[in-house]
């Protein structure tokens, strides 16, 4: 693609997404801008690194974007919007990737931000949730359109996304379930591969040999999945034999009602999700959307 590309943020997540974007060849360097708050040598480190253009302004890096990636943190995507909707073209494509923050606030914020010379415009904006994996160009991501996005807005979105990853178009009413089960999901596996580790050892494994077998055992797996097309149940029963040591083991785990502790935990991250989003909003109702530093905002992590 030929568009040019800003980043209001150079933390974690936007240097996966320049990184995936530059190695798979969806932008080249040239056409991406990156911008943060507090820290030069960490843009300037994306600079030298991919050969982006690191940028002193949010207003340098923006005004010449068509598409705005909003990759901040939830506290700070109010103020970092504003900054942006002051200087960006009327007719750039937003796309963020903060967890809780609604297309509807955020669209709020941006509009009421645009100074009054702005063509009016309706704002196209599109809402993702990407995972920690992306760091290794292996996101589970899933994103929704704004009302005003066109297909090519999914489309380019899709391309950026699939640079670290695969994703999902949904229903924005969909990514708190997206948020409680990929956004939680790589801390449920580590959590699992602590277990197992630990299983091991106290099976009389040296522990580095325990955790190197059970990780190698989680990229097989894995690439079993991926690979033969089999699904999880099919290569489950085809490696339990009656009377065998998958059958003994596994027996373990449904008296432990490991489905139901797993699908309990999804419930809980889902619900917590939900509850993190409205209170945000509600906390946001009512004050200035170029005032956020006065507002009190709960911590959206996934
Ligand atoms: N990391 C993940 O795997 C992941 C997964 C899913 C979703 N997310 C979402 O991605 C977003 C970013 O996460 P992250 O892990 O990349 O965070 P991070 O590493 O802390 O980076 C945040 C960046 O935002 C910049 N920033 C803050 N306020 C700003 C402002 N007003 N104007 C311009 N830049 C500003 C910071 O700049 P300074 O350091 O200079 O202040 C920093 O470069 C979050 O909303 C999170 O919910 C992340």
């Amino acid at each position: 693609m030929h568009t040019a590309i800003a980043f209001v943020g150079a933390g974690a997540i936007a240097e996966a997404l320049i990184r995936g974007i530059c190695q798979t060849g969806v932008a080249s360097a040239a056409q991406l801008t990156v911008t943060n708050k507090n820290t030069p040598a960490r843009r300037l480190h994306l600079a030298d690194t991919y050969g982006v253009r690191a940028c002193d302004s949010i207003a340098e890096a923006v005004q010449a974007a068509e598409v705005i990636l909003i990759c901040v943190k939830p506290k700070d995507v109010g103020a970092a919007l504003t900054e942006t909707a002051r200087y960006a073209r009327a007719d750039a494509l937003y796309v963020s990737v903060a967890a809780g923050c609604s297309i509807t606030w955020m669209t709020d914020v941006i509009q009421s931000a645009r100074s009054h010379d702005a063509a009016p415009g309706a704002v196209r904006l599109i809402r993702t949730m990407p995972n920690t994996s992306c760091a290794v160009l292996e996101s589970a991501s899933a994103y929704a359109l704004g009302d005003a996005c066109t297909e090519a807005d999914g489309a380019l979105v899709e391309r950026l996304l699939g640079a670290v990853g695969t994703c999902h178009r949904l229903e924005e009413s969909q990514l708190d379930a997206v948020t409680g089960l990929s956004g939680t999901g790589p801390a449920y596996v580590y959590y699992l591969v602590e277990a197992l580790t630990d299983a091991g050892a106290a099976a009389g494994l040296d522990p580095d040999v325990a955790y190197a077998l059970v990780t190698q055992t989680l990229i097989g797996a894995a690439a079993m999945i991926r690979q033969t097309g089999d699904g999880p149940a099919t290569l489950r029963e085809r490696v339990t034999s009656p009377g065998g040591t998958t059958m003994a083991g596994l027996a373990v785990l449904r008296d432990y009602e490991f489905a139901e502790a797993i699908g309990a935990a999804v419930r809980a991250a889902t619900a917590r999700s939900a509850e993190l989003g409205q209170l945000w909003t509600s906390v946001t109702e009512g004050a200035e959307v170029d005032g956020p530093a006065g507002t009190k905002r709960p911590s959206l992590t996934t």
